[in-house]
């Protein structure tokens, strides 16, 4: 695993450089829910985009745990975790990465790290879904020994977080 990676929790300071990077590196798509408009990022979706975060990790009750993906003091994607209502102990995971750090294990190295913060956080089992054709996700899955769901519309698995390593 790569040891250049790290996790640091999401502030205003980061929040600006994770917009940064989202804006030269990433369809709004892949990191924000839709925001009706024109494609691309709009000034809607870059307020948005903030709105989103604040309104969840940086709110004064956070509903969720977001970190920044970090290579070399760069950031470069972001990385969530979001307890599960119909679930005590359960949180879904997300990560998402700049196009140009993709496919260098980048993502497989946060992955592990937001596991081992799941875990430190006494989650006990992590929800991860996906699309049917986002292999990447498939085999950072697979890679984690863990059986993947599979339905018309998605892919989904469970990760226990104390065996991932
Ligand atoms: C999914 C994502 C986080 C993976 O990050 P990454 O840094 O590219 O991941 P890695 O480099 O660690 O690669 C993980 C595995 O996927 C494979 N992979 C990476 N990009 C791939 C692609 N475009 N097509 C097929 N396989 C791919 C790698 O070869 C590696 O597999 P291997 O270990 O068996 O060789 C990144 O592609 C991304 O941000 N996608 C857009 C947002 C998204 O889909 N997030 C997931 C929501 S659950």
């Amino acid at each position: 695993m790569r040891s250049d990676v790290a996790l640091r929790p999401l502030d205003e300071e980061l929040l600006q450089e994770l917009l940064d990077a989202a804006v030269a590196d990433a369809d709004p798509l892949e990191v924000m829910p839709p925001v009706a408009g024109p494609p691309g990022w709009t000034p809607e979706r870059r307020s948005a985009f903030l709105r989103f975060h604040r309104s969840r990790a940086l709110a004064a009750e956070p509903v969720e745990s977001t970190y920044a993906i970090v290579v070399e003091d760069t950031v470069v994607g972001a990385a969530r975790l979001c307890p599960m209502e119909e679930r005590t102990g359960a949180a879904e995971a997300g990560v998402w990465i700049g196009r140009s750090h993709r496919g260098g294990g980048v993502g497989g190295a946060a992955l592990r790290r937001l596991l081992a913060l799941a875990r430190a956080d006494g989650i006990d089992a992590v929800f991860v879904s996906t699309t049917p054709d986002n292999t990447a996700v498939h085999r950072l899955l697979t890679a984690l020994g863990v059986d993947l769901v599979r339905t018309e519309d998605a892919v989904t698995a469970w990760v226990n977080p104390a065996a991932a390593g």
